[in-house]
């Protein structure tokens, strides 16, 4: 029994009583080696330009790139992710398996401008096809097996361009496998395999698409969604599935996309694999943060950081984020 006059004994206030005290017993930090900054690279463009709907990011040029790897560099952040935004489309997404293509320009360039900071190459389609989607098409979906061999193709241009880490994203099932294998027979076999294991079929990519010029739509034919590839957002079993299949076949690391409203999936990822576990804080979750902050109805700064630490305590070890340079500056002014 508790007798009234000690009610009551536990007081978690007792550890909240001031700064000092707060900072002894925090569980989780933030530090500038969580953070991967998406860089965008538009082909063939005089000048970079702003994109409206991601306040503060650009599609850098070429000429650029150099530049924005260096300044994310220069603010201690180890890893970018490249996006190419591609002039020359086609039906496989060709120009992407090129040697002298986009992609491995873009990454031989940023190796070049710092080559200490790691290249993550966003291995995928649907930069690069006419239609938008993650493959090539056949009988009104994205044929599976095609994309895998194009898959290897494309992961082994990259590597050879210089990246450092292969990130496959386009939910294709053996994904992770046939790039492992391909990567390997080209003597890639210390290139790790970051997955994007648990991806949903989400519009809060909304941003990201118009940045990456990579809507659906432009085909009669062509299926207006990427339901049939990417995952439903009610489903949290057929996660761990995906996940476990990637682990399989030799995934390095995972990713989970988008981060805030599948946090429950970061944990869950955490606690089976006990492996490297990162998120995407997609397009339309920074867009969400900077619109809010426009209107003066959130302060952007305290919001950003809280929702990355968010993503510490779910059981990430690392964050994909817009907000990358300025949780850097946040940090080094704290
Ligand atoms: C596709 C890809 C997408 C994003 C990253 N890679 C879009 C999609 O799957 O439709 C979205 C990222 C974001 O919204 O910030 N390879």
């Amino acid at each position: 029994m508790i007798s009234n006059t000690h009610f009551p004994s536990a007081r978690l206030r007792r550890l909240r009583s001031s700064e000092a005290m707060r900072a002894l017993v925090q569980e989780n930090t933030l530090s500038v080696n969580d953070f991967i900054l998406p860089i965008f690279v538009e082909e063939d463009a005089a000048e970079r330009s702003a994109i409206s709907s991601l306040p503060g990011v650009f599609r850098e040029t070429e000429a650029t790139l150099p530049a924005a790897v260096k300044e994310a560099a220069d603010l201690g952040i180890k890893a970018i992710i490249l996006f190419g935004v591609s002039k020359h489309k086609d039906f496989t997404g060709s120009d992407s398996m090129k040697p002298g293509g986009l992609l491995a320009r873009m990454i031989k360039i940023a190796k070049n401008a710092s080559p200490e900071t790691l290249v993550i190459a966003d291995t995928c389609f649907c930069e690069y096809t006419d239609h938008g989607h993650c493959g090539p098409l056949a009988h009104g979906d994205v044929d599976n097996d095609a994309t895998l061999e194009n898959l290897g193709k494309q992961a082994v241009v990259a590597a050879n361009a210089g990246a450092d880490i292969i990130a496959p994203s386009g939910m294709m099932d053996g994904m992770v496998g046939a790039i492992r294998r391909a990567l390997d027979s080209e003597g890639h076999t210390g290139t790790p395999i970051l997955s994007y294991a648990v991806k949903y079929a989400s519009a809060f990519y909304g941003p990201f698409r118009d940045a990456a010029g990579c809507t659906l739509g432009q085909y009669e034919d062509a299926p207006k969604t990427r339901k049939t590839y990417q995952m439903n957002p009610a489903n949290g079993d057929e996660g761990m599935r995906e996940a476990a299949l990637d682990v399989a076949e030799g995934a390095d690391m995972l990713m989970v996309k988008p981060g805030l409203p599948y946090l429950d999936m970061i944990r869950r990822l955490k606690d089976a694999f006990h492996m490297p576990v990162f998120a995407y804080h997609v397009s339309g979750e920074f867009a969400m943060l900077k619109a809010a902050a426009a209107n003066g109805w959130l302060d952007y700064d305290t919001c950003l950081m809280e929702s990355l630490m968010s993503f510490k305590r779910a059981g990430c070890d690392a964050i994909l984020t817009y907000g990358a340079k300025d949780a850097a500056r946040i940090l080094r002014n704290a």
